[in-house]
């Protein structure tokens, strides 16, 4: 591969440029500044496939120098040269994104245009991935969105009929019209977590701050899924303290039933849900008594789309949607299986 790069060479030293120019190929464009706030001015106005870069300038010293740099232009590969002194701040520098760290008379020139070269591509791949991930994302919201009204339109037909203004209906008409209607609801609530997942995923997740009952949000959560508990023929446990947080009920409330439904999915008889708190954080522990989380999940449940198999997986969403409410209320959620047998989820929240 002999593609030729451009190089911004930043070092004060003469002696010290000198031997970095010669050291790299001839094919290299490179252009030489010996100031922090020259390389900025440069930066502006040419492309540049990577940076070398000296810590030590007559205008900025030690990691700021790297720092400045790299926030400033966050996806230019920067190779750090130090003198054998400052290790510590080049290890530094490696932790916030520098592609390599060099020390200067010590690194032979292949060293030296490796580090370059792999910068350049790793950056490239870097941004490739970023475009794809945009991509995906505009993907998830503008299907979702289009798929939102059609559904909203169908089933605003099925309840029509079902309410016989348009005439009588059969037994079986009822049946066949209940049939869509609840799969309607399944691919409207489908449809909303992608976008839910899209937007989390975004970090466009946006939360209301207002003071939130969790006692009341549980039972008014229970309160939906009744129908549900009742359809399995459940027993419900409750024991809800009075405890107060601060977040955005509509998505507690979300990621709540989202817990709760899993477990009364997969309960044999008995769902157990507590609230309770210490002085740092109210805690909601949800459990069944079904056949707890089966070992290839353990590790990777929070993850979008991973489900377990057999006809009660759904569509994998539930438990990352659940991570990224939480996460956007600093608060932490986790699962494990009970010695006695079944699943618990428990999140916490800071109070
Ligand atoms: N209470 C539970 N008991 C056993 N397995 C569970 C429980 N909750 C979740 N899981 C497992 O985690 C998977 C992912 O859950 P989730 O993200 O809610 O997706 P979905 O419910 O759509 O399948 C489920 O498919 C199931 O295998
Ligand atoms: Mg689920």
């Amino acid at each position: 591969m002999t593609e030729s790069l451009r190089i911004l060479l930043v070092e004060d030293n003469p002696g010290d440029a000198r031997l970095l120019r010669e050291m790299l190929p001839r094919s290299f464009k490179i252009t030489h500044v010996e100031r922090l706030d020259e390389a900025f001015t440069k930066l502006h106005a040419m492309p540049v496939d990577a940076v070398l870069l000296d810590l030590t300038l007559p205008d900025s010293q030690g990691l700021g120098t790297f720092r400045r740099l790299h926030d400033a232009f966050p996806e230019l590969p920067i190779v750090v040269l130090t003198g054998l002194a400052d290790d510590d701040g080049a290890v530094q520098a490696l932790r916030e994104g520098a592609q390599d760290w060099l020390v200067k008379g010590h690194a032979p020139p292949e060293v030296l245009v490796r580090a370059l070269r792999y910068g350049f591509e790793r950056e490239r791949l870097l941004a490739r991935l970023r475009e794809l991930d945009r991509v995906r994302n505009l993907f998830l919201s503008v299907v979702s969105h289009d798929l939102r009204s059609p559904n909203a339109a169908i089933q605003a037909g099925v309840d029509l009929l079902l309410t016989e203004r348009l005439g009588p209906l059969t037994q079986k008409q009822r049946h066949a019209l209940d049939l869509v209607r609840r799969n309607g609801v399944r691919q409207t609530r489908l449809v909303s977590d992608l976008l839910d997942v899209a937007t989390i995923e975004a970090g466009a997740l946006v939360l209301r701050n207002d003071v939130v009952a969790l006692d009341a949000l549980t039972e008014a959560t229970l309160e939906e899924l009744a129908p549900l508990v009742l359809e399995r023929g459940l027993v419900l446990e409750q024991h809800l303290a009075p405890i107060s947080v601060r977040g955005d009920d509509g998505r507690l409330a979300q990621a709540l039933a989202n817990l709760i439904a899993n477990a009364v999915k997969f309960a044999t008889s008995k769902v157990n849900i507590r609230l309770t708190h210490d002085e740092k954080v109210a805690r909601i522990c949800v459990e069944d008594d079904g056949p707890g989380i089966p070992d290839a999940l353990v590790d990777t449940l929070f993850e979008r789309f991973v489900r377990g198999e057999g006809p009660r997986a759904g569509s994998g969403l539930g438990l990352s949607i659940v991570r990224g409410i939480v996460d956007g209320h600093d608060g932490d959620v986790w699962a494990e299986n009970r010695a006695e047998g079944g699943a618990r989820f428990v999140m916490t929240l800071p109070l």
